[in-house]
């Protein structure tokens, strides 16, 4: 996701690593060897460092956890939900994830230290009868969490298959009774440039917003997230909430959210309002509408780069087609 012009001598953001990105990668070494009491020459964290093996789970785990009661993990798996392909590995997917408050780059978890998940509440309000702020607690255990396997397609081109814990949206929007003039749901991140560097910019319209029609939010696929394999999400996938909405594309799916706003207008949403002509508000994954500037027909999996054919809705037309007739 950008919206600056890629100069001709720019490697694809994929390749690079940024100043800003290897200065916090040597920081983040040397305060994990400074923990573990270990001397310049240990390669235990040499993962971290540009030239050097990947990080392993481990160490991005590290990175990213949060300190929640995780007792409820896992849940149920949901059987009425299949990849139809390979599951991406957890690694994988932890390591290269789109948290723009954070940096631009994929390598999130570099930058998350600072970010604190915990405590954290949601507020729901707008057109309802019954606002009410929720702590996590109460989140989590609003209605039972299961565990649904979905395909993720990032507007980028790249893919990838994870089980996310959860429930319905709609399980939540029940609770505060939306009022007949609820024509659309607006979601909101927080806005916390001390624990986020790049919330710093001004070139972003923070916080990160999207938006809903309140008839998607109503649908059952759309999924308020507070874990991912098995576990509370990991600060880079957007802990301690979030939601998933497998037809759309992966921007559509707001992380760390603190505001959920029923309203009659459609809102105004972060990429949207920097570039509309790239980011539209539906946002349906559709192979048959190109992005301006590439080809939207095939899609690659994080971890074995293997190329499918990319299908609209997801390949989730059952469920949400009759959303668009
Ligand atoms: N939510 C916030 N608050 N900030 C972001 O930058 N990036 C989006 C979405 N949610 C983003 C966000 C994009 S572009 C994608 S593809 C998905 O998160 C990626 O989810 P993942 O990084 O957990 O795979």
């Amino acid at each position: 996701m950008n919206y600056f012009v890629r100069r001709t001598w720019d490697l694809p953001q994929s390749q690079h690593t940024s100043e800003q990105e290897y200065a916090a990668r040597k920081q983040l070494r040397r305060e994990f060897l400074a923990t573990m009491g270990l001397g310049a020459g240990c390669s235990v964290l040499s993962a971290l460092t540009p030239g050097c093996q990947q990080a392993t789970l481990e160490q991005l785990e590290a990175a990213g956890a949060v300190e929640i009661d995780a007792s409820m993990y896992p849940a149920q798996r949901d059987g009425r939900f299949e990849y139809g392909r390979d599951e991406t590995e957890r690694d994988e997917a932890a390591r290269f994830t789109n948290f723009y408050e954070f940096t631009a780059s994929k390598s999130v978890y570099l930058h998350v230290d600072k970010f604190q998940p915990v405590p954290w509440t949601l507020e729901v309000t707008g057109l309802c009868a019954k606002p009410r702020t929720f702590d996590l607690d109460d989140l989590v255990k609003l209605a039972p969490l299961e565990e649904r396997a979905y395909r993720h397609r990032c507007v980028e081109t790249w893919a990838m298959c994870v089980p996310w814990t959860g429930y319905p949206l709609h399980k939540l929007l029940a609770t505060v009774e939306p009022t007949a003039a609820a024509k659309y749901v607006r979601f909101e991140t927080f806005n916390r440039p001390q624990e986020a560097q790049q919330m710093s910019s001004s070139r972003y319209p923070w916080p990160y917003s999207e938006g809903l029609t309140i008839h998607e939010a109503m649908n059952e696929l759309t999924l308020l997230t507070t874990g991912i394999f098995g576990s509370p999400l990991l600060k880079q996938h957007g802990a301690p909430v979030r939601v998933v909405i497998p037809w759309k594309y992966g921007f559509k799916g707001i992380k760390s959210i603190v505001k959920i706003e029923l309203t009659d207008q459609q809102p105004t949403t972060f990429w949207n309002s920097l570039n509309p002509h790239e980011y539209g508000f539906e946002a349906n994954v559709d192979p048959g509408v190109p992005h301006p500037r590439w080809s939207q027909e095939w899609e690659w999996m994080l971890g074995s780069r293997d190329r499918h054919r990319s299908v609209k809705y997801n390949g989730y037309g059952d469920w949400v087609a009759k959303l668009y007739e």
